[in-house]
């Protein structure tokens, strides 16, 4: 974040395993993260993702950790924590951002597509919940998972995914109140259209761009930043006592699917 909006160092002490933290959305939250003074595992299945943006941030003075791990497999998980645990004593917040998406017609989607991506976003998801249970219980931790809101209504292309993110609510609002009592806190964002990623670039073929632009109420896509801006919000005390929400950051455009252009 390049303006300073919150007080600094908002998160100074605590410590964060971040998901799919080496690129787009929540490598710019895990970034935000350490800007705000958390020391960050950055997590995802390629070293050469992890490396570049773990380097950056030590280049700022930041204290990162590049952990290669596949979500989908709980025993990299259980040691990437332990990896966290060792380097940095604890870990008190974890972002669950990690994900896999392609545009594929329904009666195209193989069992296999649908499934890799279950597997990536709700499954792994899960996994990490569940391994990183124990260390949150103890520090009276937190949970935020990157949703979607590709699933409030029907979003061509996209079952799958739609399929997962929604399993990532339930799984967001259960664990919210079963975790609750143990001081652990889970959330969601759920961003909408932000313009400078990859998925924007890889998923939105470009004549459609500017349509879905005029659609937005905002009359602009998202950024990095505005979702940056969400996380450390739910991060930080100043959302003590928000607990199994799913706070959709998208200028509105979820609900403008009726809009007249
Ligand atoms: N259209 C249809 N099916 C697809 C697909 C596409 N574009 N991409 C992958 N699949 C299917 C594969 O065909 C395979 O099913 P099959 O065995 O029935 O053929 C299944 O999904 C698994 O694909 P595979 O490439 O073996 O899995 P993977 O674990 O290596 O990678 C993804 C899965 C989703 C991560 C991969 O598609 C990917 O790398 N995507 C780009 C990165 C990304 O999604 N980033 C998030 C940006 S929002």
């Amino acid at each position: 974040m390049s303006n300073q909006i919150f007080a600094e160092e908002i998160l100074k002490g605590r410590v964060a395993f971040v998901t799919g933290g080496g690129t787009g959305i929540t490598g710019g939250v895990a970034r935000a993260l350490a800007e705000a003074g958390a020391a960050v595992t950055l997590v995802s299945r390629k070293m050469e993702h992890l490396e570049p943006t773990a380097q950056r941030l030590r280049d700022a003075g930041l204290r990162a950790l590049p952990v290669a791990a596949d979500v989908r497999n709980p025993e990299d998980v259980e040691r990437a924590l332990a990896a966290t645990v060792q380097h940095f004593g604890k870990v008190d917040i974890v972002v669950n951002g990690a994900a896999g998406n392609f545009l594929c017609a329904a009666e195209e989607l193989s069992p296999n597509g649908f499934g890799t991506v279950v597997d990536i976003d709700l499954k792994g998801t899960f996994n990490v919940c569940r391994a990183a249970f124990a260390e949150l219980k103890k520090n009276r931790g937190q949970i935020l998972n990157i949703s979607a809101t590709l699933h409030y209504l029907g979003t061509p292309m996209q079952l799958h995914v739609s399929a997962a993110k929604a399993g990532v609510d339930a799984l967001t609002r259960n664990l919210a109140v079963e975790w609750g009592r143990h001081g652990i806190r889970v959330n969601a964002i759920a961003p909408g259209p932000i313009g400078d990623t990859e998925g924007m670039k890889r998923l939105v073929p470009e004549p459609i761009k500017e349509k879905l632009r005029q659609r937005i109420p905002l009359g602009r896509f998202g950024e990095i930043a505005d979702i940056e801006k969400a996380a450390v919000f739910l991060c930080s005390e100043a959302a003590s006592y928000i607990n199994g929400t799913v706070l959709v950051v998208d200028g509105g455009h979820w609900l403008a699917a009726n809009k007249l252009l």
